[in-house]
């Protein structure tokens, strides 16, 4: 017997938040693969437009939203229940996401402008003992 992970998401109404961002993107095509009818919200209308086209399935709607101000927030569900009748499932994956490494190593951060540098680099050993 054949085990499917979106077994009972046929149908339902999902918004996405965030939808054409990196995990955003990939959880409107998982809804959409499972039979879903799915609402990509995010900041700009094209990039929203080019994901709902990649998408299986349908009707799905893409709307371009800003988010933060939450005296917004009715209007958009408005526009998913006028389209789609109800919500069934609400996805926030919308954020602003800062990458960075956890421990910086570049000359700049450390003060080091030399890995060649012995004395440098003790000293620099002693600077993170006394951060420590
Ligand atoms: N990528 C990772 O490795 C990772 C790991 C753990 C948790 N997360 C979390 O998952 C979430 C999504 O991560 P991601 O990698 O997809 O980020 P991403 O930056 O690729 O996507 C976030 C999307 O949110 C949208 N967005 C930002 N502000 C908005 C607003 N005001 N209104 C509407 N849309 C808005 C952006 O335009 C973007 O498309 C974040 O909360 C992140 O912290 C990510």
């Amino acid at each position: 017997m054949a085990f499917n992970i979106g077994s009972g998401l046929e149908g339902k109404s999902v918004v996405i938040t965030g939808g054409s961002g990196g995990i955003g993107r990939e959880v409107c095509l998982a809804f959409a693969a499972a039979g879903s009818r799915v609402v990509v919200v995010d900041l700009d209308q094209d990039r929203v437009t080019a994901v709902a086209a990649e998408m299986e399935g349908g009707p799905h709607l893409a709307i371009a939203h800003d988010l933060r101000p939450v005296a917004g927030h009715p209007a958009l569900i408005a526009k998913v229940t006028a389209a789609f009748g109800r919500l069934d499932v609400l996805v926030s994956t919308a954020a602003v996401l800062i990458r960075r490494p956890s421990i910086s190593t570049s000359p700049k951060r450390t003060g080091i402008s030399s890995t060649r540098s012995t004395s440098r680099r003790r000293s620099f050993s002693a600077k993170r003992r006394h951060e420590r």
